[in-house]
């Protein structure tokens, strides 16, 4: 991969500074950031009014509403809902969908995801909606079916899970999930946060009913989207004014006016991995937008797993550091988030240290306190979180190793 024209993208990354806490937050790409500003100095007015510069913001947002429905392959753009953040959103979802629900009701959540998708939903207790925990196995920490399988009754609405936790880095089997929630007769829920900025999302390969993610930590900016499934969005009342009716999809999960400048500005996104696509693959000719973004996430992958893999030796041959998630680069089973801690020395010392050196990193439970609990880190202060994204360079994973090696 063009590391230096990927780079070049991201004017934060001209500073002599390494960002390596991008699950936290990724930097911003130029194009993002020229459209927000392109939008409020050119194009800032009301929609919907009949007046020629209205009509032209409204066609602007709607094309690139379009744009992000195509993203996420869903089937049609009313089947994307903006909002402020993914917190906001899954919250917007557990008060309309819970509205049709019966005391007795049940939604499963997992002890691996960050809280985002677990409090909108525990929360429904005051409803009478019994919360069951869907557990990870306590040595690897990985989610299992089997288990979901032994939770799953009649009475189970919803599954809400991460599609990749923002601590471990593992990747969930999404589609078997799905798949599995579905012959119970339940929805699927998914917090698709710490793996959007790595991976492709396609919704309808997924087959999930509900995908939410942030765009701050995927080049973009403070917004987030949930993709919703139409017949299910439609069924659902939504928290807007009164004269919102059932058809209004998405705005009556909208209340107030959705941000009109960042929802432009995603089109810097797209563009720009259309335009990657377009530099690693020159000779590739009449490729639809689908295969594009196919592609350049595997391609985008690869280089992630060839980044990580030094990182992930180094901490699994050092004799007092445990890697707290699968210790492989594979970019099939994990994204480049990796967390790990010291056998004597807490998590905020390591980062502290690394800190005097100019890189990013991070220590914490991240908002996924049941995981850090669960697994006994809680006295360590969490774990030293990682994360990696496809602007990260070789030399800076070196560097990282060679800072750790001094501070450790
Ligand atoms: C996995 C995961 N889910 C959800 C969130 C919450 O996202 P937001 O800040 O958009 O509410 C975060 C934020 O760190 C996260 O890492």
């Amino acid at each position: 991969m063009d590391i230096e024209y990927v780079r070049s993208q991201f004017p934060a990354l001209e500073r002599e500074f390494t960002f390596m806490d991008n699950a936290g937050g990724s930097q911003t790409l130029r194009k993002v950031a020229e459209r927000i500003s392109g939008y409020l100095l050119h194009h800032n007015v009301q929609l919907g009014a009949s007046y020629k510069v209205s009509r032209e913001a409204g066609e602007k947002l709607n094309y690139a509403t379009k744009k992000v429905c195509e993203y996420i392959n869903a089937a049609r753009p009313e089947e994307v809902v903006m909002g402020p953040s993914s917190s906001m959103l899954l919250r917007i979802l557990s008060t309309c969908i819970s509205k049709q629900w019966k005391e007795g009701d049940e939604v499963i959540v997992t002890n691996t995801d960050h809280e985002a998708n677990v409090s909108p939903w525990t929360d429904l207790k005051n409803k009478g909606i019994n919360v069951k925990l869907w557990k990870a196995n306590p040595e690897s920490l990985e989610l299992e079916l089997s288990d979901l399988n032994k939770l799953l009754t009649k009475r189970t609405k919803l599954v809400a899970v991460t599609h990749a936790s923002n601590i471990l880095g593992s990747i969930n089997p999404i589609k078997e999930i799905a798949k599995t929630v579905h012959k119970a007769g339940a929805l699927i829920c998914v917090d698709g946060v710490a793996y959007a900025p790595h991976r492709r999302i396609d919704v309808r390969k997924l087959d999930v009913d509900f995908y939410v993610f942030s765009w701050y930590k995927t080049f973009g900016p403070h917004l987030a989207v949930m993709y919703g499934r139409y017949n299910l969005l439609h069924q659902m009342d939504g928290i807007n004014h009164y004269f919102f009716k059932k058809k209004d999809v998405p705005y009556k999960f909208q209340p107030g006016n959705f941000n009109f400048e960042l929802t432009y500005s995603l089109l810097g996104i797209t563009e720009y991995f259309e335009q990657l696509f377009k530099n690693e693959f020159p000779k590739a000719k009449k490729v639809g937008f689908q295969d594009k973004m196919n592609k350049v996430f595997e391609h985008i992958s690869k280089h992630e797993e060839r980044i990580s893999k030094p990182l992930i030796n180094y901490l699994s041959e050092h004799p007092d550091i445990q890697i707290i998630g699968k210790a492989t680069a594979d970019r099939k089973k994990r994204v480049p988030t990796i967390s790990f801690v010291h056998s004597t020395m807490k998590s905020d010392e390591i980062v502290e240290r690394v800190d005097d050196y100019r890189v990013g990193i991070r220590f914490g439970d991240f908002y996924a306190k049941k995981l850090i609990e669960d697994a006994g880190l809680k006295e360590k202060n969490g774990v030293v979180r990682v994360s990696l994204v496809h602007y990260n360079s070789l030399d800076e994973v070196k560097r990282l190793i060679w800072v750790l090696k001094k501070v450790i």
